[in-house]
């Protein structure tokens, strides 16, 4: 019997939400696994779970999201419908009740779920936005060099792009964006 990707995805979110592999599960209200499209040729892969997305348990909800939201509809994108969002991590980061960026081995224990999310979606276009997303796939160059460019892995084209929370003005956030769209419609 074929399995659907929903449901391997399905199996996946069960082990994450109840995972104690690192002590991030320690500030954990909602797992925050993914949002949008399972069957879409993108994938964005963003860094973390803020306070808003650790609430509710969805990823890019908060000022960040609604920032990326703008960004990718200005450009051609409908959102929901065309990407599939997910984080490094699954669990917020705080330090002193505030956001942090998710350490190395944190990063390194929810490795395996990122990567079944990656094998069971299946896109064709990976966003990584931010430097989080960026370095782990080895794309070390900083990202004022990488931001808009393609890498292709394995027939798999990575983009780096700023995070939204990047100081960098909007307009270079949109031309990025507008070369992934670009890249999107040849397929
Ligand atoms: N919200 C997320 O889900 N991920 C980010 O990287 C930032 C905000």
């Amino acid at each position: 019997m074929q399995v659907s990707k929903s449901e391997k995805l399905e199996k996946i979110l069960e082990t994450t939400k109840t995972c104690k592999a690192c002590n991030l599960h320690k500030n954990r209200c909602k797992c925050v696994f993914s949002k949008g499209c399972e069957n879409a040729k993108i994938m964005l892969i963003g860094e973390a779970p803020g306070k808003k997305e650790n609430e509710e348990g969805k990823p890019f909800i908060g000022k960040s999201g609604q920032q990326l939201y703008d960004l990718l509809s200005k450009v051609g994108f409908n959102p929901e419908q065309d990407i599939y969002f997910c984080n490094v991590v699954k669990c917020r980061p705080v330090k002193n009740n505030k956001d942090r960026k998710p350490y190395k081995k944190e990063i390194e224990t929810c490795a395996k779920f990122l990567n079944s999310q990656i094998e069971i979606v299946n896109p064709k276009i990976i966003i990584l936005c931010g430097n989080t997303a960026k370095n782990i796939f080895k794309i070390n160059e900083p990202m004022k060099t990488v931001h808009g460019k393609c890498f292709e892995n394995n027939g798999l084209k990575l983009v780096p792009i700023y995070h939204p929370r990047a100081s960098i003005l909007d307009n270079v956030k949109l031309s990025d964006f507008k070369k992934v769209y670009k890249m999107y419609r040849e397929f």
